[in-house]
């Protein structure tokens, strides 16, 4: 009955309740530290060391930072488009084999924001109040050359995410095939031809 009692969420009261890691062992190294075998010298000393380490690899971390960001442009933080980068061609055909293997990453990664079928409306686009276009009305991308829309599906734009180097080119390529096939009625398989019969 007690147990049950102690065992309730009232258990914060008991004394043998773990404290939280931090709090226990700043009290730990306020009982121990005087008496933890170590001479003042020696614990000076341990310090003295431990703060000339910490010191080095910070100015070393700092130095080997000003390298990586004097290599880049100053104030080029965002990486930008260049004409070539438009101009890209699309070097990975149409495949169904191909779309197949990005529709379902599409899921995963880019569906909450722009919808199963590329409407523009998934859940995490009307959270953020994102106004997509909808890839389903070919006109939405028509001033789109494909070379833009890999280099946004690589490096993000705005409230976009890139892929980077996540996923291999190709697959960013095929990222492009099925965006623009969800244009051509049916995500991705064949274009019908007007007035067939299926
Ligand atoms: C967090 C929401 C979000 C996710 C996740 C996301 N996108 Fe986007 N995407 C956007 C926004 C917002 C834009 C418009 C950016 C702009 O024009 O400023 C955009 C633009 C694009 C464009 C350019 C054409 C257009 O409609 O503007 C393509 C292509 C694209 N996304 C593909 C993808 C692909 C492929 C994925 C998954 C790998 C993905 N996006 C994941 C939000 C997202």
């Amino acid at each position: 009955m007690g147990a049950a009692i102690r065992a309730a969420p009232f258990s914060i009261f008991d004394p043998s309740f773990p404290l939280p890691a931090g709090v226990e062992s700043a009290q730990n190294q306020a009982e121990l530290a005087p008496s933890a075998g170590l001479s003042c010298q020696e614990e000076a000393m341990r310090r003295t060391l431990l703060v000339l380490g910490a010191f080095l690899l910070a100015s070393f971390g700092i130095s080997s930072a000003k390298q990586i960001l004097a290599q880049e442009k100053p104030g080029s933080a965002e990486p930008k488009m260049t004409p070539e980068d438009a101009a890209k061609k699309n070097p990975v055909p149409l495949t169904p084999e191909g779309l197949a293997e990005v529709r379902k990453l599409f899921g995963y990664n880019c569906a909450m924001c722009h919808g199963k079928n590329g409407d523009g409306k998934g859940d995490l686009a009307a959270d953020m109040k994102l106004e997509l276009r909808d890839w389903r009305d070919t006109s939405s991308l028509e001033k789109m050359t494909d070379g833009e829309l890999f280099w946004i599906i690589s490096n993000g734009k705005g409230k976009m995410p890139g892929e980077g180097d996540r996923t291999a080119q190709k697959i960013r390529w095929n990222f492009v095939n099925l965006v623009r096939s969800f244009g051509k009625n049916g995500a991705g398989e064949k274009p019908k031809t007007e007035g067939s019969q299926n």
